[in-house]
């Protein structure tokens, strides 16, 4: 079978297509027949060498894809041939808070992921994805949409009559001003693209804000909810924006924090979380069981993923130096058909 490999070293120029035997079920497992896959802001970090220098190579890269379930082995009753699947980010993580060891079960490194035609995964480690969503849709949720998810309701709680923040309009970003919204409540979104948040407005947000142009935009964020700030804070930037969330969130609001895509260090004035009693929560993706109560919710709520453009599978290494190149709104996705 055909599958993309990460081998002799790190970089772009290191990714490049290979054959492997295909795998066949053992008892529990399932072969899918891989139909797409998304990238996400990790696996460009993967690749690059910057998530686990110590990774051992060659790895298949990507958490995230669809697949049809083409083979079945000995005992297992959880999906049936023919069924539509997901992958589980953290294959061992089942629900409620994790170990080390389900936080170290993740496909696209250390285990091998979704960039291949083929896949043999434990069970418990597949989800059925809602009906109304086509394969690239549905390869969008294992990680971006999840984390959005765990960060707004297992973990925030969000409701009716709610503020939300969300920075940028990446991945996890426009699933939070989606789930937001479906919750009833209202998104502020910023961007440093004048463009990005004319189409983020048509998405639905309440209001914009360009964090280039207004660096200290929790000023503006204050105004916007009559001084009083938001509910909840989707923290992307991590610690370049940290503090600018600080001051944007309300007096016993909650910041989760996510990525650390403007920085994982820096010096920081922590009296705004004691005096304000600020939430700040970590979230890493979330669990099997967050995931299926998440496509419940997609599914009534007719979520359709926001994907910016999809590649064919010949065209991988593409689509992760596009991504690379931030210019994309939403998902990037890989076809297989
Ligand atoms: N903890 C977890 O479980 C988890 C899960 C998924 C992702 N993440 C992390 O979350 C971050 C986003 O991931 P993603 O997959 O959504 O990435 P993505 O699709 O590449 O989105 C990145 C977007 O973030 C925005 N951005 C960059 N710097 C920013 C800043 N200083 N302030 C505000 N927005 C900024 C940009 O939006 P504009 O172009 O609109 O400016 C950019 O397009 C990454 O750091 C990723 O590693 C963490």
């Amino acid at each position: 079978m055909k599958v993309f490999e990460i081998q002799g070293g790190f970089g772009f120029d290191y990714l490049s297509a290979a054959e492997r035997p295909r795998p066949e079920p053992g008892h529990g497992e399932v072969l899918l027949r891989m139909k797409a896959a998304s990238i996400n802001f990790r696996d460009i970090l993967m690749v690059r060498g910057h998530y686990n220098p110590r990774q051992p190579l060659p790895l298949i890269p990507l958490s995230d894809g669809v697949g049809e379930v083409v083979a079945v082995g000995e005992g297992v009753s959880r999906v049936e041939v023919g069924d539509r699947v997901a992958t589980v980010f953290c294959q061992r993580w089942r629900s409620g808070v994790p170990d080390k060891a389900k936080l170290r079960s993740t496909l696209g490194g250390p285990l091998d992921g979704t960039l291949a035609e083929y896949m043999v995964l434990w069970e418990g480690g597949v989800v059925k994805v809602p009906e109304h969503l086509s394969d690239i849709e549905a390869a969008t949720l294992p990680c971006a949409a999840l984390t959005a998810w765990s960060a707004l309701v297992t973990e925030g709680d969000i409701g009716a009559g709610d503020t939300v923040l969300v920075q940028g309009t990446g991945g996890v970003s426009l699933f939070a001003l989606q789930f937001a919204q479906a919750l009833g409540a209202r998104v502020i979104v910023t961007s440093s693209s004048a463009a990005k948040l004319e189409t983020a407005h048509k998405l639905g947000s309440w209001q914009e804000i360009n964090y280039v142009d207004d660096p200290k935009w929790a000023k503006t964020v204050k105004e916007m909810t009559d001084g009083v700030g938001v509910d909840h804070v989707v923290e992307v930037g991590g610690a370049g924006t940290l503090q600018q969330s600080l001051s944007a969130v309300r007096i016993g609001g909650q910041i989760s924090l996510i990525g650390v895509l403007a920085g994982s260090s820096i010096e920081l004035n922590i009296l705004p979380i004691l005096m304000h009693r600020i939430r700040v929560q970590g979230i890493l993706v979330g669990s099997r069981e967050g995931f299926e109560t998440m496509n419940r919710g997609i599914a009534q709520h007719e979520i359709r993923p926001v994907v910016d453009r999809v590649f064919p599978f010949e065209e991988a290494r593409e689509a992760f130096v596009y991504m690379a190149g931030g210019r994309h709104m939403g998902k990037i996705c890989i076809s297989f058909d």
